[in-house]
């Protein structure tokens, strides 16, 4: 066959371009998670500015971090990942380009429209219609590329890990669409399509789902192939990871309405959101054991690779976030976590955690490859690196707790005679402390992030053309 029909070599340049955009959008949407912190514990910070206010730049940081720092980590792992495990180049490099090109220009108009104030006001799905349909566009793009390379792959066998991705890459799809639907009003304005109860309980089946299949099974799918790669092992259970799949899917589609509840939102739904939600501790902590177990026999080298320790720390994040959760699900403790910095606490244990640490170990793992490199510039530095994400973590993670469950508890105190015992203020000045501690955490997690920078750069400069087509044939 001729090479033209038969590419000899992987497509590494779009898995490149997205490992430093990784990189790049993690160290400015944590910066800017670190400056909202700052706005919490002084004020000052939102200038009286509109376009600086701490309502309009959460948001800004919320999209940046999950869906720029996310999606380019997912969207550069996954390349990678399909073409290693079919053994065959991206279906079009064209529209490989395109879905680069595309989700870049998405995050460069979320940080235009966001600080200006243009919003459909829906967590997570903030960004207005005329960016929604070019989401729409680069997620087919991403979509056929993928499918278009399983679809060529060498073997009759499809790895583990594109499953996750596959189901992150159609639920979003799904997710994306549905709760988007809006009546257009002007190119800046739409009113969303739904409307009360329906579209609270909509905007949470979304909101959840963007948790379970944005923030969670695109990542077991990074989990599932750069542990076993990391440590040289296969996979502990090959069977628990398929069980593990199916009953991860099944069930995080049911849970949202642990969001709503005490809501307008009929009681049975909340009921079965919160059954739901409990039992998808099993599904959650058998993937976290597969991931784990995988370093049987192994567990030495976590003494010398920093590597592995933001992997496996990731999983110990995602199993603690995990039976957190669906604690959080029942309803009498959700009655004093709600509204809480408890649930911010949560956000991040899962954030910072699970989702930037396995990321942050994935890219340490892929970027010297995709570059042409045996590994990256300094292992000192990612040793470094793991310190400070992980005290960082533990630092944002244990200040919010304290600050959820006081301020949970300042609430609802009553007096004898049924007033309340505190002020809504006298509440916040308790939860000062806890403020600052978490913007120290989260100085301590972009520390990190910048030695992670400087790190890509050396080993980025120091590669050669040469050595990066090498290292992208086709074996
Ligand atoms: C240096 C690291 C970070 C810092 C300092 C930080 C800080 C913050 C702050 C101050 C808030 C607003 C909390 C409030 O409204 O009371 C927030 C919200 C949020 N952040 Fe971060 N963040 C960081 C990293 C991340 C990462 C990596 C992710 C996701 C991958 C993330 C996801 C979120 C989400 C989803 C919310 C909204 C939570 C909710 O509405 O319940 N953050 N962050
Ligand atoms: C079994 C798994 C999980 C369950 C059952 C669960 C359950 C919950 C519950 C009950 C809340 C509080 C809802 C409220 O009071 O408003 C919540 C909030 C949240 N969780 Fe989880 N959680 C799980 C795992 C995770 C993971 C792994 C992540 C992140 C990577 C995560 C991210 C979030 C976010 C972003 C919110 C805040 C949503 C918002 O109000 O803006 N969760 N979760």
């Amino acid at each position: 066959m001729s090479t033209a029909t038969t590419p000899t070599a992987y497509n590494y340049k779009v898995v490149r371009q997205f490992a430093v955009m990784t990189v790049v959008w993690g160290i400015i949407g944590m910066a800017l998670g670190v400056f909202i912190a700052a706005q919490l514990v002084w004020p000052a910070l939102n200038f009286d500015l509109p376009w600086t206010s701490f309502g309009r730049l959460r948001p800004l940081h919320t999209n940046l971090v999950i869906f720029a720092f996310g999606g380019c980590a997912l969207m550069g792992t996954s390349f990678y990942v399909v073409q290693r495990t079919t053994q065959a180049r991206l279906m079009s490099d064209n529209m490989a380009a395109f879905v680069f090109w595309g989700w870049q220009a998405v995050i460069l108009l979320a940080i235009i429209t966001l600080p200006l104030g243009m919003t459909s006001t829906k967590e997570y799905a903030e960004l207005e219609w005329p960016i929604d349909i070019l989401i729409t566009a680069v997620w087919v793009a991403y979509a056929t590329v993928f499918f278009g390379t399983i679809a060529k792959r060498k073997m009759k066998h499809i790895y583990v890990a594109n499953w996750f991705y596959g189901a992150f890459i159609i639920t979003i799809a799904v997710l994306h669409i549905v709760n988007n639907m809006a009546m257009p009003v002007s190119l800046f304005k739409s009113y969303s399509m739904y409307a009360g109860a329906t579209d609270a309980m909509i905007q949470w089946w979304y909101g959840h789902n963007a948790v379970g299949f944005f923030l969670t099974a695109g990542f077991l799918g990074m989990m599932y192939y750069f542990v076993p790669k990391q440590t040289e092992r296969p996979v502990y259970s090959y069977r628990l990871s398929i069980v593990h799949f199916w009953a991860l899917i099944g069930l995080y589609i049911w849970a949202g309405p642990h969001h709503l509840h005490y809501t307008a939102l009929p009681d049975w739904a909340q009921t079965l959101g919160m059954v739901m939600s409990l039992i998808l501790l099993a599904p959650s902590w058998g993937g976290m054991i597969n991931g784990m177990m995988t370093l049987s026999g192994a567990w030495h080298k976590l003494r010398t690779d920093p590597i592995l320790r933001f992997l496996v720390v990731s999983l110990a994040f995602y199993g603690m976030s995990t039976f957190e959760g669906p604690m959080m699900a029942i309803k009498t403790v959700n009655a004093l976590s709600h509204y809480t910095d408890w649930t911010i606490g949560h956000v991040h244990a899962g954030a910072l955690g699970w989702v930037a640490m396995i990321s942050i170990g994935a890219i340490y793992h892929m970027l010297p490859k995709a570059f042409g490199r045996e590994q990256m510039y300094s292992i000192g530095l990612i040793n470094a690196h793991f310190w400070l994400a992980t005290i960082g973590t533990v630092l944002y993670i244990v200040s919010m707790w304290v600050n959820g469950i006081t301020q949970g508890l300042m609430w609802r105190a009553v007096n004898i005679d049924g007033t309340l015992t505190y002020s809504f203020v006298e509440a916040l000045e308790a939860s000062h402390p806890g403020f600052i501690v978490r913007m120290i955490g989260g100085l301590f997690f972009v520390a990190g992030m910048l030695l992670m920078g400087y790190n890509s750069w050396r080993t980025i400069r120091a590669s050669k053309p040469a050595e990066a087509q090498a290292a992208a044939q086709i074996a």
